[in-house]
């Protein structure tokens, strides 16, 4: 089993001795229930660092009112076994007052790629990932920090948090890791029915709908978008915060698609909030 560490003061001087060393460091913030997603970024961080270290933390400022922190699951025991499995080194897992302690006062006001989107559906939700992905990088200093495309906005939020603050540290963006059928893997899957796994199919099929119009030619924006939204609906699926496609960089809307451009859904299905994208690109 990797070591686990449940104290600031320690972790960082741990990773800080590591680096002293001439280790090179990567890490791989999560917030646990952790699946094959996560470990493809452990796996990552082993292949292209010395030493590996893995976080899980339930990050509770980046909840809002009505989401699911008090029931977000915790595994950790099993978490704990999968990342032996992955050969990770060390696990940083705080207790909540490590890492908000009485009096903590200090948030990040995230970059403008944080407003559109999931800043509009969850008002709060980036400011609370900046401050804990900032907090982790001053914890555990390493050289590289891997995070999932998963979450398309998100990594584009840490990139400019990176690059706007001068962080010291390298960000690498992985591809999304999907079930045989297409689902995205995620912490959030385990909440869905038998029912409910099979209607989120749709969105991986909006997707790639997206995909083959747009390899045929198709660049108007709002006909992609029409059409994701119409595939979801026909599953059943009423709740959809967007299904839209925007600016791969700034994630702005456009009209004609005339640059890298990405595809992103996010909706309910069931009372669970699900998330997918796909690039389009002419390669
Ligand atoms: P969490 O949802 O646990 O995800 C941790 C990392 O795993 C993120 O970088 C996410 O994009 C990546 N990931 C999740 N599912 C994936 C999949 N199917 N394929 C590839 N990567 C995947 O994202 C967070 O936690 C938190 O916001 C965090 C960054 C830890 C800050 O609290």
């Amino acid at each position: 089993m990797p070591r686990v560490i449940t104290s600031s003061h320690e972790i960082q001087q741990t990773t800080l001795q590591l680096r002293a060393s001439g280790k090179r460091i990567g890490l791989v913030p999560t917030m646990g229930a952790l699946h094959e997603g996560h470990l493809s970024l452990v796996r990552a961080a082993k292949r292209e660092c010395d030493v590996a270290i893995a976080t899980i933390f339930v990050n509770p400022t980046q909840f809002g009112p009505r989401e699911d922190f008090s029931k977000y699951p915790r595994t950790l025991e099993n978490d704990l076994a999968l990342l032996d499995s992955a050969n990770c080194d060390l696990v940083f897992a705080p207790r909540p007052e490590e890492i908000y302690p009485p009096g903590f006062s200090t948030y990040i006001e995230p970059p403008a790629v944080a407003q559109p989107l999931e800043g509009v559906f969850r008002p709060d939700h980036f400011r609370g990932v900046c401050t804990v992905v900032l907090k982790l990088f001053n914890l555990v200093p390493s050289d590289i920090a891997y995070f999932g495309r998963k979450d398309y906005q998100q990594s584009l939020v840490i990139r400019h948090m990176a690059r706007d603050l001068n962080l010291p540290i390298e960000i690498n963006v992985c591809p999304i890791i999907r079930e045989a059928d297409g689902l995205a893997l995620s912490s959030r899957n385990r909440y869905l029915s038998t029912d409910e796994r099979q209607q989120s199919l749709a969105l991986s099929v909006a997707l790639n709908n997206a995909t083959k119009a747009f390899a045929a030619g198709e660049r108007t924006a709002a006909i992609l978008s029409a059409s994701m939204q119409e595939t979801l609906q026909s599953a059943g699926i009423e709740r959809i915060d967007y299904a839209t496609v925007v600016d791969a960089d700034t994630l702005e809307e456009m009209g004609q698609i005339q640059r890298p451009t990405v595809a992103l859904i996010a909706c309910y299905v069931g009372t669970t909030r699900l998330i997918d994208n796909v690039e389009l690109s002419d390669k």
